[in-house]
């Protein structure tokens, strides 16, 4: 099939937008991955290359300002790690092909799609999820944002979306509707909930720099 079939399906801007998503995450899945003696995130020292795997290594990952250590093999996604090795369940396991933003998290303040990132290449980095936004019972303003303007109903995108409009809204305090509708073209939404999103982000950047207080 050719690519100028799918155009029609997506706006320009939204394309680019994704485009832009990836790019930003630094996502790269490898067959046969090669790191260094400290494993992935630390520049081997030359001619130390070895090749890992196919077993279970041991790896430390930050997230959510704690180091967690696990052994997984390298074939492992940082979204499968959180999941079934961790516990860490607000990342959604959606389309596990980097196409939905089901899964997204930020690694030093960048969103990524998880299901596209290994887990031994999130070390060293510092990896935020969902659970991080909720502290002692108070919404971040931007999941209080998406509760008031019903931002959600299945809700299996909208851990993703959150963690993208965070991440969005730390770049970007004063976004345009139109900002807003490219900044946020990494993540999708089957039940269709865009226009509540939309308003969720203009209220969030207000309840960010103080405007309304969420939390
Ligand atoms: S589950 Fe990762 S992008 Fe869809
Ligand atoms: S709320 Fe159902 S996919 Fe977004």
């Amino acid at each position: 099939m050719s690519r100028k079939k799918d155009k029609p399906r997506k706006s320009a801007a939204e394309a680019f937008s994704r485009r832009d998503f990836l790019k930003g995450a630094g996502v790269a899945v490898s067959g046969g991955l090669m790191v260094g003696e400290q494993v992935a995130g630390a520049t081997p020292p030359e001619g130390a290359t070895q090749v890992l795997g196919p077993g279970a290594v041991p790896i430390t990952l930050k997230i959510n300002g704690r180091p967690h250590k696990l052994n997984v093999e390298p074939r492992v996604t940082l979204l499968d790690a959180l999941r079934n090795h961790l516990d860490i369940t607000g990342a959604k396991k959606v389309c596990d092909r980097a196409a939905c933003g089901a899964c997204t998290v930020t690694l030093n303040g960048n969103p990524v799609y998880a299901c596209a990132v290994l887990a031994i290449e999130a070390q060293g980095k510092e990896i935020q999820t969902i659970e991080s936004l909720t502290t002692g019972g108070k919404l971040h303003p931007v999941s209080a944002a998406f509760v008031e303007h019903d931002a959600q109903q299945c809700g299996f995108c909208t851990p993703g979306f959150v963690m993208a409009v965070k991440a969005f809204l730390d770049k970007n305090p004063n976004p345009t509707m139109q900002d807003i509708e490219k900044g946020l073209g990494g993540n999708l939404c089957r039940c269709g909930t865009y226009v509540g999103v939309r308003q969720a982000v203009l209220e969030a950047a207000k309840a960010m720099k103080g405007g309304k207080a969420h939390a």
